[in-house]
């Protein structure tokens, strides 16, 4: 065995979101990793986690989390942000596999990004309630001015496909009003969906704002990660992906391509999840 496949694990990499949204996450981590074999876990039959409480969030999360380790991954990407701002490091690093959550690299982006050290945070309400980003970003840096903005209305307007509508782009300019005024120079897309809406995102809050994408800050991670070998890369010349839902529907594989950017992606397969109870383990110590 050469040297190159001793340190090479073809496992895929997982990743979950609630719904479908995460695929815009997984779209640029693929670009960034071409080598690896990816499976992305939909949990459409519990979407939308924005509107839910943490508890219920992170039970749902530990259960998906678990399934991709069934599913044999040597890692999970939790793409969507509202699960992501329910776990700490308490519940994820008794897991079995590294966890990446859209959180951390999201802050460092936008701490390396902004130069006035006003930062915008735009997300669902439960992302924002956690003040997770928040968080994340005083940790690193005290000083640092955050400002939240709850955009709840932009989920389903991207899952139906209206990101570049008329519409869409009133409601947008209408969620930015309040971060603009608050003077910001960089603004975090804290949402799995809203990749889908930069074009109208950068109109709406003008050129001298720059937009974070925590995908491309989740993509380097993994690329230090593969480097320092706590993840050992995969060496396959034909990557694979494979996609499930705990929730068919009959336009998911369209809106998946869509996202994706993707007119080849393979179709959904169904999943059943085992959720896990509250008094799990694993959530043992949550606030
Ligand atoms: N994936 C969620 C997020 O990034 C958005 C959709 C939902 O509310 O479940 O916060």
């Amino acid at each position: 065995m050469s040297e190159a496949q001793k340190s090479a694990d073809s496992r895929p990499i997982g990743f979950f979101d609630s719904g479908l949204g995460g695929l815009t996450v997984l779209r640029r981590v693929r670009e960034l990793h071409p080598k690896e074999n990816w499976i992305y876990l939909g949990d459409t039959a519990r979407l939308p986690y924005g509107t839910k409480s943490p508890d219920t969030i992170r039970r749902y999360s530990l259960a998906n989390i678990l399934q991709l380790q069934k599913l044999g991954v040597k890692a999970v990407v939790v793409a969507c942000n509202s699960a992501s701002s329910t776990l700490d490091s308490l519940h994820l690093d008794r897991l079995d596999v590294p966890v990446y959550n859209v959180i951390e690299p999201g802050a460092e982006a936008a701490l390396a990004a902004t130069e006035t050290r006003r930062i915008g945070v735009l997300g669902t309400r439960a992302t924002v309630q956690s003040k997770a980003y928040v968080r994340a970003l005083h940790l690193r840096d005290p000083q640092v001015l955050v400002y939240q903005q709850a955009a709840p209305l932009l989920v389903p307007l991207v899952e139906e496909g209206w990101e570049d509508d008329p519409v869409t782009n009133l409601i947008i300019y209408r969620y930015v009003q309040p971060l603009i005024a608050a003077q910001i120079d960089t603004l975090i897309m804290g949402c799995t969906h809203y990749p889908a809406l930069t074009a109208g995102l950068q109109r709406a809050v003008g050129g001298d704002i720059r937009l974070v994408d925590s995908a491309e800050a989740i993509g380097r991670q993994l690329e230090k990660d593969f480097h320092s070998l706590r993840l050992k890369p995969s060496a396959n010349s034909q990557a694979q992906l494979r996609l499930f839902a705990t929730d068919a529907s009959p336009q998911m594989d369209s809106t998946a391509q869509r996202l994706m950017k993707d007119a080849n992606l393979p179709s959904f397969e169904g999943i059943d999840i085992e959720l896990v109870s509250a008094q799990h383990d694993l959530l043992k110590g949550a606030k």
